[in-house]
């Protein structure tokens, strides 16, 4: 197996002491391989920005190891550099600077580097010609709309070419059709430059269009898988919600009470469809919600 690019070893978190100590992670244990593009899912607080930053380097391990490019991140000498050339961050919170163009905004991680200020200029530029803003580059981020300044968060994280993209919910603060083009920027870097990216996302469609899927609860992972079936993600997106949790908490009989009339004939056409195309191997946990909607639905 090609060496991953990411690993975490017994990685844990934890923030404050005694009685207040909050335990961010517990014990998580991840590999990515170069050229993933992989999304982590998961309900506030269950430690999926800790995550992230932890891969980063923006925030030190309790427990246990990131390895990240083949360094030790607790260990590395040159974090300046590490995160200029080896990752690329986009938040929700673009910090971009204020009083700089668009432009300089792509510029700023290019300096410190061996590169020309010709050389910066024409990269920016074209980064931006990337994202859609060629005509934007002399604007300001006050004088752009939040989905543009997102883009431009983009751009910038692309300035030295980094092997890894962190993005911690991009697409939240966008309306849905920036959120998609956006997606379609990320998938795009993916395939034709083998960037790996981690996304953390909370909307279903962002996570469907990458190649796995980690969800995590409580500090953990509690399930990690390739996406292939767009109808086994379905379900499985329907088991991990509060709905789904609902249901396959309770006995199996009375949970379908839970539904509104709406929802019962979703989970009907759900059903048919799963009957006409039957996944190879269901997921435990898939299978028993099937069971229990089956039982009381048809
Ligand atoms: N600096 C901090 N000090 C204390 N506790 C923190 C700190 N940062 C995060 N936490 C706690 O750690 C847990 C994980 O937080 P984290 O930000 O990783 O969650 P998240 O999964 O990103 O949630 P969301 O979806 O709301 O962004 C939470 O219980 C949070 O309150
Ligand atoms: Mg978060």
């Amino acid at each position: 197996m090609t060496e991953p690019i990411i690993q975490t070893r017994h990685l844990s978190k934890l923030y404050g002491s005694g009685e207040t100590v909050v335990r961010a992670l517990h014990d998580v244990n991840l590999e990515v391989a170069p050229g993933e593009f992989l999304a982590v899912m998961g309900p506030s607080g269950c430690g999926k920005s800790t995550l992230l930053n932890m891969l980063g380097g923006l925030d030190q391990p309790s427990e246990g190891e990131v390895w990240v490019a083949g360094e030790d991140v607790a260990k590395l000498k040159d974090m300046d550099g590490f995160r200029a050339r080896t990752v690329g961050f986009v938040f929700q919170l673009h910090n971009l600077l204020p009083t700089l163009t668009a432009q300089e905004n792509v510029e700023v991680p290019m300096q410190g580097q061996k590169i020309g200020r010709g050389e910066r200029h024409k990269r920016a530029v074209h980064l931006l010609e990337l994202v859609g803003l060629g005509d934007r580059r002399g604007h300001l981020p006050s004088q752009l709309s939040g989905g543009q300044r997102q883009r431009v968060a983009i751009a910038r994280s692309l300035a030295n070419e980094p092997a890894l993209i962190l993005a911690d919910e991009p697409t939240g603060a966008l309306d849905s059709q920036s959120g998609e083009e956006l997606l379609a920027l990320l998938a795009q870097l993916n395939t034709s430059q083998g960037t790996t990216i981690v996304v953390v996302t909370h909307d279903r469609r962002v996570a469907q269009a990458t190649g796995r899927i980690l969800r995590m609860r409580d500090g953990q992972v509690v399930d990690d898988h390739r996406v292939d079936n767009p109808l086994e993600e379905d379900l499985r997106m329907l088991a991990h919600s509060q709905l789904g949790q609902a249901l396959l908490g309770g006995n199996g009989q009375s949970s379908v009470g839970l539904l509104n009339g709406t929802e019962r004939e979703v989970l009907r056409r759900l059903l048919t469809r799963f009957d006409d195309a039957p996944g190879e191997e269901t997921p435990a946990e898939i299978g028993d919600l099937l069971e229990i909607l089956g039982r009381d639905l048809r």
